[in-house]
């Protein structure tokens, strides 16, 4: 299956402990080189512990004009947004005061799924001005069953195959079982970049699999940015089941 998008990335392995300083390097890069380029950046955020530190850090990166940064998100648990387990919250006490609050295009998970779906579209065709956005920065977790934003196995077909670009999902494994909005792998690859993170021991199954015979059984095997580069960020455990490089 070396035709998956996940081939395309380049795979890093690093120390847990680095895993935060690196990835808040690869933003703030992308941020001025967008900024520089296109006097605006686009960022789409994950969710999940393995960003958490990371995103403390750019609280404090030098050199970025926040107010040319717009933040989106790449799926979000249906709840309200000051809940603790709110992909929203997480970024927002951790950086988000840096941003204009005009420029965050938050997932409204306090309303009804379909509603909070459909009004996101709306969003995005707005921003993208009559189209849908084309990112400078797609951040992006995985799960130990190989998930990644709330594209889970289960939904991974309907995901793939709907001509939707935010969908709504129902979790399949641990953590909150609270329905979730997500971006469609077609909407998350509309980027100039791509990062994947991945931490864990509990990973490491998931993350050999997505190079196995049946890697396509995995959501996050479907990413890879269609307009640039695709970095996967692994820690040693994570990476501890694939073959020597
Ligand atoms: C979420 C994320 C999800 C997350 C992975 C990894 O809403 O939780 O979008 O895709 O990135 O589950 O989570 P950890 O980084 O906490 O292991």
């Amino acid at each position: 299956m070396s035709s998956l998008p996940i081939y395309k990335a380049v795979r890093t392995v690093l120390p847990g402990e680095e895993v935060a300083a690196r990835l808040a390097a690869l933003v703030a890069s992308d941020l001025r080189q967008a900024i520089a380029e296109r006097g605006r950046a686009r960022i789409v955020l994950a969710g999940g512990s393995t960003f958490s530190e990371a995103y403390q850090l750019l609280a404090n990166l030098p050199d970025i004009d926040w107010s040319r940064v717009t933040v989106l998100f790449g799926d979000e648990r249906c709840i309200p947004p000051t809940n603790p387990d709110s992909n929203f919250h997480l970024a927002d006490i951790a950086f988000l005061f840096q941003v204009h609050p005009g420029h965050i295009v938050r997932m409204e998970g306090e309303v009804p799924p379909e509603e909070g779906a459909y009004r996101y579209l709306e969003m995005l065709y707005t921003l993208g001005n009559r189209e849908l956005p084309i990112f400078d920065l797609v951040l992006l977790g995985m799960g130990p069953d190989g998930h990644t934003a709330s594209v889970f196995r289960g939904s991974l077909k309907r995901a793939l195959q709907t001509g939707a670009a935010v969908i709504i999902t129902e979790p399949e494994v641990t953590g909150p079982p609270v329905t979730r909005l997500t971006m469609t792998p077609a909407l998350l690859n509309r980027a100039r970049h791509t990062v994947i993170a991945v931490r864990g021991e509990e990973k490491a199954g998931a993350v050999a699999e997505l190079y196995g015979r049946r890697g396509d059984r995995l959501p996050a095997a479907h990413i890879a940015a269609a307009l640039g580069p695709t970095d996967l960020i692994l820690d040693q455990a994570a990476a501890s089941q694939l073959p020597a490089q």
